[in-house]
């Protein structure tokens, strides 16, 4: 049965027409058309499928939409949204996060296809933890997969991003 659920989501808030046990996976592909999130596994094991709530990774694979209802969700195409929020420049939103300018620069990405996880989890672990090891950096990204090996460019890619973080530029 359709619901009259509203989330939020890059923060924006919209009313859901799936059922309450939908996964927010679905909701954000079908109803508000945001592609960023990327269905994998669908049992929470690879993290292609990853946004933020309320600033922490959940898979959105395994999460009802309900569950979402009076959070705040942050897709990849909200990250440089988030970034300027954290700046306290919204009115400013830049194109993209530094995490998103620094996969760039390291040229990151092969087939891309787990590449929204590794962004969101990366945002997650910057948000509180400024200059991270590289041991820190692993533990934090160890639940997400890649099968093209893209890991030793994502620990440069989150280091440089650090910095650019530390210093408050876009
Ligand atoms: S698709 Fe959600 S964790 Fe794999
Ligand atoms: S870039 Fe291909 S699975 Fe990670």
């Amino acid at each position: 049965m359709a619901s009259k659920l509203k989330i939020k989501v890059n923060g924006l808030s919209h009313g859901v027409s799936a059922s309450l046990d939908t996964p927010l996976l679905y909701v954000l592909h079908n109803e508000l058309h945001l592609h960023g999130p990327r269905f994998g596994c669908g049992l929470a094991q690879c993290g292609a499928c990853s946004v933020l709530l309320d600033g922490k990774e959940i898979r959105s694979c395994v999460t009802p939409v309900a569950a979402v209802s009076g959070k705040e969700v942050t897709t990849l195409e909200g990250l440089p949204g988030l970034w300027a929020k954290e700046r306290g420049t919204s009115s400013a939103v830049p194109d993209l996060h530094p995490l998103q300018q620094a996969w760039i620069d390291v040229q990151v990405p092969q087939c891309g296809y787990c590449q929204n996880g590794m962004l969101i989890q990366a945002a997650d672990l910057l948000a509180t933890t400024k200059n991270p090891s590289e041991t820190q950096i692993k533990q934090a990204m160890n639940g997400h997969l890649c099968r093209c090996g893209t890991y030793t460019a994502i620990i440069e890619a989150i280091q440089e991003a650090a910095k650019t973080m530390v210093k408050g530029a876009s």
